[in-house]
C-alpha cells in the first residue's frame, strides 16, 4: 500500500515501515560515530523500548557498548490493508540491525504491566542471559490495568488545586490559543499515580530479583521531567508530577532494597515524543525551546540525550556522579540554562497565531511530529508501495 500520515489530533494513525527503520539506522549510525562507552552495561532490559527515549535507550548499549538487549513495548503489528503502530517498525528495525552486527537482541509486545508478561520476560532472560545488569524503565502510557486486583486506572494531565489558563498551540490549525484546563480531584490524582508513578517499576525489579534474573550490582534508571514555571501547574505541580514524585520515592526504596545506588531517576529534556504531543501547553513550549537551543547549538533529540545519559553517568566506572539535591541525574541541564530559560519566557509573552511560525521552531515540531511515524525521512520514496506487514526477527 501507498503510505500517508493521516493525523488525528496529537496522533498519527499511520507509520511508514521504511521511514521508522530509516529512523531508527540514523540513531543507530549517530551512537556509532560516538566514542564506545567505557563500562557500558553487558545486559539491558528496557521497558517501554520501541520508542522515544526508551527506543534510544536500547540503540545506545546495544551499539555503543555491545550490550545484548530485551526490550518490552505495546505496540501494533501491520496487517495486510493496515500499517502497524511506528514503535513495531521501530522495534523490527532494531532487531534486524542488531542481527546483521551480531548482537542479542529479543523483544515482547504486550503489557508490561501484567504479571504474565513480566514471567514471560523473567524466563526469556533466565534461559537467554541469565541475569540483567541494567533496567531502563521508560513508560509512558495512558492506563494500566492492576495485576493483581484487574481495576483499571487511567492517568491524567492536569492542574491541582486550581484552574489553570495558560497558552496553547492547536498544532492541526497552528493556532496559538488560550486553553483553561479544570483540576484533578484526589481520585484522578491517585489513579495517575498508579500509572505512571514508580508502583510497576518497583515490581518488575522485586520480580527480577526473586526470580534471580537481576545481577549483582546492577543499576536502574526511570525518566522524570521537571521542566520551567510556565509549565509547572501542569506537569511538575500537577497530576503528572504527582507520579514523578512517586517514582523518586520507588527510587529510593530500590536503593534501600538492592543497595544505594541501584535506582536512578534521569531528569530529561523536553522532547518531542508520542506522550509529549498529548500533554497541554508543553508542544508549544517545545516549540520555542527548540528555536533557543538550535540557535545556541545545544538542541538534542532523544538519542543525543540518552547517549549523554550513558557516556556521562551509567557507562562511567564507579557509576554516576554529579546528583541534584534529590539525588536525580540531570541531562535536562542544558535545557534548564538561565539563558535558555530568559529566551524562551521573553519568546513565550509573545508568541501569538501570528508569529508562531517567525518566531518559534514550530515546523522543526512539526517535522518531528512526522518523523516519530516514519515520514519525512530523506531516502524514502513515499510515493512508492511499501508491505505493512513486517515481522520481528526474534518472534
Ligand atoms: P513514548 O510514548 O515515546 O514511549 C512510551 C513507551 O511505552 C513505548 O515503547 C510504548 O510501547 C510503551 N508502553 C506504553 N504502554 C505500555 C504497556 N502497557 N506495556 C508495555 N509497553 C507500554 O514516551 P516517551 O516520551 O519516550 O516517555 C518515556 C518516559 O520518559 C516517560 O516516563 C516520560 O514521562 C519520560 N520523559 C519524557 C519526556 C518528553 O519530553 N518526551 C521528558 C522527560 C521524561
Amino acid at each position: 500500500m501507498i503510505i500517508q500520515p493521516k493525523i488525528r489530533g496529537f496522533i498519527c494513525t499511520t507509520a511508514h515501515p521504511d521511514g521508522c527503520a530509516a529512523n531508527v539506522r540514523e540513531q543507530i549510525a549517530y551512537v556509532k560515530a560516538r566514542p564506545p562507552l567505557a563500562n557500558p552495561p553487558k545486559k539491558v532490559l528496557v521497558i517501554g523500548a520501541s520508542t522515544g527515549y526508551g527506543l534510544a535507550s536500547r540503540i545506545v548499549p546495544a551499539f555503543g557498548g555491545g550490550a545484548a538487549t530485551v526490550g518490552v513495548f505495546f505496540e501494533k503489528p501491520g496487517e495486510e490493508n493496515r500499517t502497524g503502530s511506528a514503535g513495531w517498525y521501530n522495534s523490527v528495525a532494531f532487531e534486524e540491525a542488531a542481527g546483521e552486527a551480531g548482537l542479542y537482541a529479543r523483544s515482547f509486545n504486550g503489557d508490561a504491566f501484567s504479571s504474565e508478561m513480566k514471567r514471560q520476560v523473567i524466563d526469556a532472560i533466565k534461559a537467554d542471559l541469565g541475569q540483567v545488569d541494567c533496567v531502563i524503565y521508560s513508560l509512558a502510557s495512558p492506563r494500566r490495568t492492576d495485576p493483581d486486583t484487574g481495576e483499571v486506572y487511567k492517568s491524567v494531565l492536569k492542574p491541582i488545586g486550581a484552574p489553570y489558563s495558560q497558552k496553547n498551540v492547536n498544532t492541526d490549525k497552528a493556532e496559538v490559543n488560550s486553553v483553561t484546563i479544570e483540576p484533578a480531584n484526589d481520585d484522578e490524582i491517585a489513579q495517575t499515580v498508579k500509572v505512571m508513578g514508580g508502583e510497576d517499576w518497583e515490581l518488575w525489579l522485586g520480580a527480577l530479583a526473586d526470580a534471580g534474573a537481576l545481577a549483582e550490582g546492577a543499576t536502574t534508571v526511570a525518566y522524570s521531567y521537571i521542566g520551567p514555571d510556565l509549565t509547572w501547574k501542569i506537569y511538575t505541580e500537577g497530576t503528572i508530577g504527582m507520579a514523578k514524585k512517586h517514582l523518586e520515592e520507588s527510587a529510593a526504596r530500590l536503593n534501600a532494597k538492592f543497595g544505594a545506588g541501584t535506582a536512578h531517576v534521569s531528569v530529561n529534556k523536553a522532547l518531542v515524543t508520542q506522550a509529549s504531543s498529548a500533554i497541554p501547553v508543553v508542544p508549544l513550549y517545545i516549540s520555542l525551546l527548540y528555536r533557543v537551543m538550535k540557535e545556541k547549538g545545544t538542541h538534542e533529540g532523544c538519542i543525543e540525550q540518552i547517549a549523554r545519559l550513558f557516556a556521562d553517568h551509567l557507562a562511567v566506572p564507579g557509576g554516576p556522579s554529579q546528583l541534584d539535591e534529590k539525588d536525580r541525574i540531570r541531562i535536562d541541564d542544558w535545557e534548564m540554562e538561565d539563558d535558555i530559560q530568559a529566551a524562551v519566557a521573553d519568546l513565550w509573552a509573545k508568541v501569538d497565531t501570528e508569529n508562531l511560525r517567525q518566531i518559534s521552531d514550530f515546523d522543526g515540531y512539526q517535522r518531528e511530529f512526522l518523523r516519530l511515524f516514519g515520514f519525512g525521512l530523506e531516502g524514502v520514496n513515499y510515493e512508492a508501495e511499501a508491505d505493512p506487514v513486517r515481522g520481528l526477527p526474534s518472534a
